[in-house]
């Protein structure tokens, strides 16, 4: 009895071989291409901070001198050392936002007894209202702000299945709302 199934046609081996040769060859081109690419890259990245470091720091960084930065959460940590950074050694007016009114106080006092622009001003920046208020205030008494930085943040330290919504808001509310709101 002849059998009416049809056996599948099994490739050629010459055809397979050949297959199999292209792909490996492809994949290792690839890998040569790959890191003949890293090679060139570190070469321009050596390139460039050769050249860099020879251009005087000057013509590298933007001048702020005389430029209105206001830093938020300038009352302690990061803020309070660009802060003092930014009066004292590149010569801006700072304009100090924090919740916490005696570490801001402290910041000002320590900027202008050194010689340096700053002014003070004690503001909740999870409140839309406290910061439009205080940023009115700012265009009065200092004028145009050139810089922001929203440095201000809480960090609540827990799990979050075990920190309560209050703080998830709080947090939502001081880190991320109020980038929208000091616009
Ligand atoms: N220190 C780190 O290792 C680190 C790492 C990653 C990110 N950061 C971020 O950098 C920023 C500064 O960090 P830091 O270590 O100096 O923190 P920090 O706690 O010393 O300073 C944060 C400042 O923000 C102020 N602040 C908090 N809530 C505020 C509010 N509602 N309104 C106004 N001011 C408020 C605080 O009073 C404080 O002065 C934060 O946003 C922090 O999340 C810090």
């Amino acid at each position: 009895m002849v059998s009416n199934q049809v056996k599948p046609v099994e490739p050629c081996p010459v055809l397979k071989t050949s297959r199999t040769l292209k792909s490996r060859l492809l994949l290792e081109l690839d890998m040569a291409v790959e890191l003949i690419s890293a090679i060139l890259f570190g070469f321009w990245g050596i390139l460039v901070a050769t050249v860099m470091s020879f251009i005087p720091r000057r013509f590298r960084y933007k001048d702020v001198t005389g430029q209105v930065i206001l830093i938020t959460g300038a009352g302690s940590g990061i803020g309070k050392l660009m802060a003092k950074k930014f009066a004292l050694k590149h010569g801006a007016i700072v304009v100090a936002w924090d919740i916490n009114q005696l570490g801001n106080d402290d910041t000002v006092t320590s900027i202008q007894t050194a010689g340096g622009k700053c002014y003070g001003y004690t503001v909740d920046v999870s409140s839309r209202d406290a910061i439009y208020k205080a940023a009115e205030k700012v265009k009065k008494d200092v004028g145009k702000v050139d810089i922001l930085i929203n440095n201000a943040g809480i960090v609540f330290g827990k799990r979050l299945l075990e920190t309560p919504d209050e703080n998830i808001i709080k947090t939502f509310e001081v880190n991320a709302l109020s980038n929208f709101w000091v616009k």
